[in-house]
């Protein structure tokens, strides 16, 4: 057995991949993954959320056989859940954006390429791994003209427009913790790269000597600042001021699959679904924005029955297969994962991926067999039963 898959053989879920890349990687990078905006508090709700509803499985159901198969846009995933767009992935991770990309490739699902990602989208596209890109749209017109285009010229077919970073979060944890974007060349960071060495030599070093500084690639329609540097602020500036005009104006541009990620309002999955675009991801970000918001899972039913036409997808919390069947049942289309799948790329590259998709897959068929159900199309309503009943008595 290789040092590597003894290391996975003892990561039995996706909670162990969290406690795996503490310890490999500095404090900066590991906090900059894991924190969540202020308190925590709607971190713990996208957790706690998942206990408003429990499973009322069906007996004497023959699940011999059991499909994971998910068509999503008309294309068929071998498991109803994806990648969620998590940019600088590649300094957590060798290679990170690649990594993830081929591993939801071997994995058939999707994964979704973030633009505050450092290697540049042409590569990650002509890699084959992925054909979805997620924007920050830059703050002018003429920017996110040139953007899309760029897109396109890539070959993305799936655009997701970010809606819920009109400004950056309080960085209060990211000051703490030593990370900032750009990071700084500083002792203290010289310092926790030198307390993880395995990071050091595995990730970092090699990076530097095989393929340079890494970049803010995909920011815009030209490469952006450097990942380290002692001036330069990355430019999250520029865009309080959006508002629907410029979904509009995406819409004309892209004539591919269009989708919003980031919606919690009912009314703003309405907007969305008039200015045209094809499907919406709920998600407050994994509880990294505004802290006290609801959880994406609280207000998915009424999503649903508002905007019940497009595909509605969801992420935030998602660290088990119960809880990807809940969303499921509910109506969700699909559902995306961040923290879990950055954390197996950080320990163990492609394979730590690959097998945090599998984990959750195994979780997925297990707890539908469990349930009485044998494909993902069947999982309804009627295999939940809502928390709060039993205090009523209902
Ligand atoms: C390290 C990290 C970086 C992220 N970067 C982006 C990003 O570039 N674009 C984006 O739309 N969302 C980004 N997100 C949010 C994720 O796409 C997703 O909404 C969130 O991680 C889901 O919650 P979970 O981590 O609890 O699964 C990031 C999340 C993390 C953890």
């Amino acid at each position: 057995m290789t040092q590597r898959n003894r290391k996975l053989a003892g990561i039995l879920n996706l909670h162990d991949f969290e406690v795996a890349a503490r310890k490999k990687l500095p404090r900066p990078i590991f906090g900059y993954v894991y924190n969540a905006a202020e308190d925590r508090k709607t971190y713990q709700a996208n957790r706690s959320a998942f206990d408003d509803y429990r499973f009322v499985p069906r007996t004497f159901v023959n699940v011999s056989s059991i499909s994971l198969e998910t068509t999503l846009f008309g294309e068929t995933h071998q498991a109803p859940f994806g990648i969620a767009p998590m940019g600088i992935s590649a300094i957590s991770a060798y290679r990170g954006d690649l990594v993830l990309a081929q591993a939801a490739k071997h994995a058939g699902i999707p994964m979704i390429l973030s633009g505050a990602s450092l290697i540049p989208m042409e590569e990650v596209a002509a890699s084959g791994g992925t054909d979805w890109f997620q924007a920050y749209l830059p703050g002018t017109p003429d920017a996110i003209e040139a953007l899309i285009r760029r897109v396109k010229r890539a070959g993305f077919q799936n655009l997701v427009v970010t809606l819920d970073y009109p400004v950056p979060p309080n960085p209060e944890h990211n000051i703490r913790s030593g990370f900032s974007s750009p990071l700084k060349p500083t002792a203290r960071l010289a310092v926790d790269g030198l307390l993880r060495p395995r990071w050091l030599l595995d990730t970092f070093s090699r990076t530097l000597l095989r393929h340079g500084m890494p970049h803010f690639e995909n920011n815009y329609a030209q490469r952006g600042a450097p990942i380290i540097s002692r001036h330069v602020a990355r430019d999250f500036s520029g865009r309080s001021h959006f508002d629907w005009e410029y979904l509009d104006l995406v819409r004309r541009l892209w004539p591919g699959r269009l989708v919003v990620k980031g919606v919690l309002h009912p009314e703003d999955a309405v907007r969305a679904r008039d200015a045209g675009v094809d499907g919406i991801i709920l998600s407050n970000h994994g509880g990294r924005q505004l802290d006290g918001s609801v959880s994406p899972l609280q207000v998915l039913p009424r999503v649903v029955a508002d905007v019940p036409d497009i595909p509605i997808m969801i992420d935030s919390g998602f660290r088990r297969g119960s809880d990807v069947i809940k969303a499921l049942a509910l109506g969700a289309s699909f559902v995306f994962l961040g923290r879990p799948f950055n954390y197996a790329a950080a320990c163990a590259g492609e394979a730590g991926v690959r097998h945090a998709a599998t984990l959750l897959a195994d979780e997925v068929r297990r707890d539908m067999a469990l349930l009485g159900v044998t494909e993902i199309a069947a999982l309804g309503r009627e295999h939940l039963y809502e928390t709060s009943r039993l205090a009523s008595g209902a």
